[in-house]
């Protein structure tokens, strides 16, 4: 698991932060809260058109960081330690979130070409980013991720307090999560969210094994990272 100081401990996964250390660190946090401060005004409360737009995104980082260790594995000759299949795992997730939240809200014309207009950006500006200071790029996901957890939490109050329909979940949730057949949205938001607690201490695991140039460690955090989540 990555460091956790006093500061950050607390015992409910939800709610875990790592707070910033350093310049990069703080780089990727106000920005990941600059971000925050547009989607939160863009999208005010409509959850799901926020995860649907939102998840065209968070599926780019997972691709593009793989791609990129995919290359550095070939150039040094020199094996990845399992983070290509990590990272591209990750990417096939957030798809898959995607995949689910297309079925339950449908994005109009602009949000359709944010998406178009966000894919460019995030694929060059993370490939760039990732390319200058992996660590950073990581990172920012570890952010992002905390920032998710965030968000679907209150997606689920919203439902929880009859403001957002508990629709019954789409069948490709049900089979991706293997949900029980009368599972409803609330369910599918619960799934998600334990995804981006994943995703979030996974990156945050990546930025710390290249901080100390220690990458099998990042290996043994993502192998922590599934038993937490096996046992959860
Ligand atoms: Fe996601
Ligand atoms: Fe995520």
């Amino acid at each position: 698991m990555f460091d956790v100081d006093p500061f950050d401990a607390t015992d409910d996964p939800l709610s875990r932060h790592r707070r910033p250390r350093g310049p990069r660190d703080a780089a990727a946090f106000h920005f990941t809260k600059l971000l925050r401060f547009f989607a939160d005004a863009f999208f005010a409360g409509r959850y799901g058109h926020r995860a649907v737009v939102l998840e065209t995104v968070a599926a780019v980082p997972g691709m593009v960081g793989g791609m990129l260790q995919h290359f550095r594995s070939l150039r040094r000759m020199e094996d990845d330690e399992g983070w290509i299949k990590t990272l591209l795992d990750e990417a096939e997730n957030e798809r898959m979130h995607l995949m689910t939240f297309v079925e339950i809200a449908q994005p109009n014309l602009f949000e359709r070409l944010l998406v178009l207009l966000a894919q460019g950006v995030f694929f060059f500006g993370y490939g760039l980013i990732y390319l200058i200071s992996p660590i950073t790029a990581h990172r920012i996901v570890g952010y992002f991720e905390e920032e998710a957890v965030f968000s679907y939490t209150q997606y689920l109050q919203q439902i929880d307090d009859g403001k957002v329909e508990n629709v019954p979940a789409p069948k490709i949730a049900i089979d991706y999560w293997k949900l029980l057949a009368d599972a409803r949205l609330r369910d599918v938001v619960i799934a998600v969210r334990a995804d981006e607690a994943g995703h979030r201490d996974v990156n945050h695991a990546l930025a710390d094994a290249y901080l100390k140039e220690d990458r099998p460690a990042a290996r043994k955090a993502v192998i922590d990272r599934i038993d937490e989540a096996a046992r959860a």
